[in-house]
């Protein structure tokens, strides 16, 4: 039988028709970026999208850089990060010249733990919404600096960011590789419009008004043409999440006959992610290497953890992230993109079964 390779992901950004509706409007205005129409009009559809007001909605060039101004901008000097993360969580808290401590997640969510967290105002929470969660422990909500890293979750509209407390951030990736994805972009939601407005100065160069740097700021802006993909991507949105919802439906059933589970299935709403739950270290090695014979890609998402990482091991010498070993140990990032077939579904089916 003809083996079928299959990806680990197939980015797909919207049609090029539509698209094009809005970059040729960027041509007849000749403004191409520096906070031009395109991006008000993201930033108010987002606020739609997410009912928000639309001052509290500001874009950038990516996530990256959104979660390095909202840490960089936070009162608190010092950022607490789950080890089990994106890199860019813990990367943001060290661009922003604060200080940085990781802990172990719980095995349930994936989420940080918060018992042992100091809750003052000098201690500000890098909390990760991991692979588009949506659910926020209650205990979250006791403290006053919290950036949410909800880079996958923009699909996810269980997340209640209505009420968002007045000193938070939420802050969500555009990447190509998720959903709703432009190629590069990012979107954070403020808690309150001073600091929305602070930080829309902060990534135009700290510039409020003046051409002057009020304050150390860097260049997070967002272009027109990106702005087109993001207002092309928006209206397409309910076709778009058919059809990661048909995906889903292809890899629930996979789960069904090969009696596995997987992290992404409890999750509400789109992601992009299909990451399975194995029983242990070897059954994922042994998984591993039959993928890789039949030609099927995975992927460890956050690979090891940050912990594992040479970036951060001046924070981590000597401790231990129990949970995060296992969860890393144990779980796996299975193909999953808009479009999946029957046939690539069935090639899964018969390498893992
Ligand atoms: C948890 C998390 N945070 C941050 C990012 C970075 O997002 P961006 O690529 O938009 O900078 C990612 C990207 O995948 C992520 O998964």
């Amino acid at each position: 039988m003809r083996k079928i390779a299959v990806p680990i992901m197939r980015p797909q950004l919207a049609s090029l028709v539509k698209v094009n509706e809005y970059l040729s409007q960027t041509y007849s205005n000749g403004i191409f970026t520096n906070n031009g129409p395109l991006i008000r009009k993201l930033e108010e559809n987002y606020a739609k999208y997410f009912e928000v007001d639309p001052e509290l909605v500001v874009c950038s060039s990516s996530a990256t850089i959104a979660l390095e101004g909202a840490t960089s901008l936070s009162e608190a000097s010092h950022f607490h990060c789950p080890a089990y993360t994106f890199p860019a969580s813990a990367l943001a808290v060290l661009r922003a010249g604060k200080s940085l401590s990781f802990h172990d997640i719980d095995l349930e969510s994936f989420q940080m733990k918060l018992e042992e967290i100091p809750n003052n105002s000098d201690h500000g929470l890098m909390y990760v919404l991991p692979f588009g969660a949506s659910a926020i422990n209650v205990n979250l909500y006791s403290f006053k600096s919290v950036v949410i890293d909800a880079a996958a979750s923009i699909g996810n509209k269980s997340l209640n960011i209505k009420d968002l407390p007045h000193s938070w951030v939420v802050v969500f990736s555009l990447h190509a590789t998720k959903v709703l994805g432009i190629g590069e972009g990012g979107i954070s939601i403020f808690g309150n419009k001073k600091a929305a407005d602070t930080y829309r100065a902060w990534i135009n160069f700290g510039f409020s008004g003046t051409r002057n740097s009020d304050y150390s700021g860097t260049n997070g802006k967002l272009s027109e043409i990106s702005a087109s993909f993001g207002l092309a991507a928006l209206d397409l949105v309910e076709i778009e999440f058919e059809e990661w919802q048909r995906s889903r439906d292809l890899t629930n059933k996979l789960e069904d006959s090969l009696k596995l589970n997987s992290f992404s299935r409890k999750l509400s709403g789109h992601n992009p992610y299909w990451i399975v739950n194995l029983k242990s270290n070897e059954e994922k090695i042994e998984t591993t290497e039959k993928l890789t014979n039949a030609e099927i890609q995975y992927r460890d998402w956050w690979s090891k953890g940050c912990h594992k990482m040479a970036a951060f091991r001046s924070f981590t010498e000597g401790m231990e992230f129990p949970i995060t070993d296992m969860v890393a140990n144990q779980t796996l990032g299975l193909p999953f993109f808009r479009g999946m077939s029957e046939e690539q579904a069935e090639a899964i089916h018969e390498c893992l079964s």
